[in-house]
């Protein structure tokens, strides 16, 4: 895991495109696996600039998205089809037939889950993955005590999820408590991850993410399995890291190492 520690959100969301940016440069028909949730905006709307001001050319991209609500119709303001058109879809040049987001109003959703993985597949698996991190440690709606190899399937969503979600809807009740996500098993076989934490209420999460044991309790520690994650935190996300120190001396010292960029 490489640990990059920013000053800000805004900081962490712009390095985090520049990211992004550099893999669609070296591969023009890149797979983003895209994530929802407020963490991302940032990102979505950077990405979008360098779209509008920069040329950045989607044209060639497919997307995958990671989870949405079960039972939320695409019109639905919350659902996650509506939150991707709104903060990034309609604002960039994917085709319309490279986009593909978890379908949560389908009447076989072990149909639906299989064909979804298949498609991953045949796309060629994804080349970075976008991820948030809940409160409680999940990645996706892999929540606490999802299997490690678990691959896309409908979750019921733990109590601090639907409480935090909440915020999203006008009557806490609508909040949905299935969802369909890739599982972390899914999750794992992107070629490179990058996760993405901001704020003081991640803190913690991303501490037992980053620091603590890999454990189905905090489906994001599995993330220590994979070769190559990059994390970008805000200094209030990244306020719980024991080794925080050491990160930062990482990243001063890293460009100067023999053979890196
Ligand atoms: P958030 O959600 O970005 O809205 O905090 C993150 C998540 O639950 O994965």
């Amino acid at each position: 895991m490489e640990i990059i520690v920013n000053e800000t959100c805004e900081d962490m969301s712009r390095a985090a495109a520049k990211e992004i940016a550099s893999v669609m440069n070296a591969k023009p028909d890149a797979v983003l696996g895209m994530a929802t949730g407020s963490t991302p905006l940032g990102v979505y709307n950077e990405l979008v600039r360098m779209h509008r001001e920069e040329g950045l050319d989607f044209s060639q991209v497919t997307t995958f998205n990671l989870d949405e609500y079960v039972g939320l119709p695409v019109t639905h303001t919350q659902s996650y089809h509506y939150f991707m058109r709104e903060n990034f879809f309609q604002h960039v040049n994917i085709p319309r037939q490279n986009i593909y987001i978890p379908s949560g109003t389908t009447d076989n959703y072990r149909a639906f889950c299989e064909w979804y993985e298949h498609r991953i597949e045949q796309a060629g698996g994804i080349d970075v993955q976008i991820l948030g991190i809940g409160s409680d440690g999940h990645i996706a709606f892999n929540e606490p005590t999802s299997s490690l190899g678990s691959r896309t399937r409908i979750k019921t969503l733990a109590k601090q999820t639907i409480d935090d979600n909440a915020r999203f809807f006008e009557d806490p009740a609508d909040v949905p408590i299935y969802a369909i996500t890739m599982g972390v098993g899914t999750i794992l076989e992107a070629e490179r991850i990058i996760l993405l934490a901001n704020g003081e209420n991640k803190a913690r999460a991303v501490a037992a993410a980053v620091e603590g044991p890999v454990t189905s309790m905090i489906t994001a520690s599995a993330l220590q399995m994979h070769p190559e994650v990059l994390v970008f935190l805000d200094n209030q996300a990244a306020s719980q890291l024991e080794m925080a120190e050491y990160y930062r001396w990482i990243q001063h010292n890293m460009p100067g190492a023999p053979g890196m960029r």
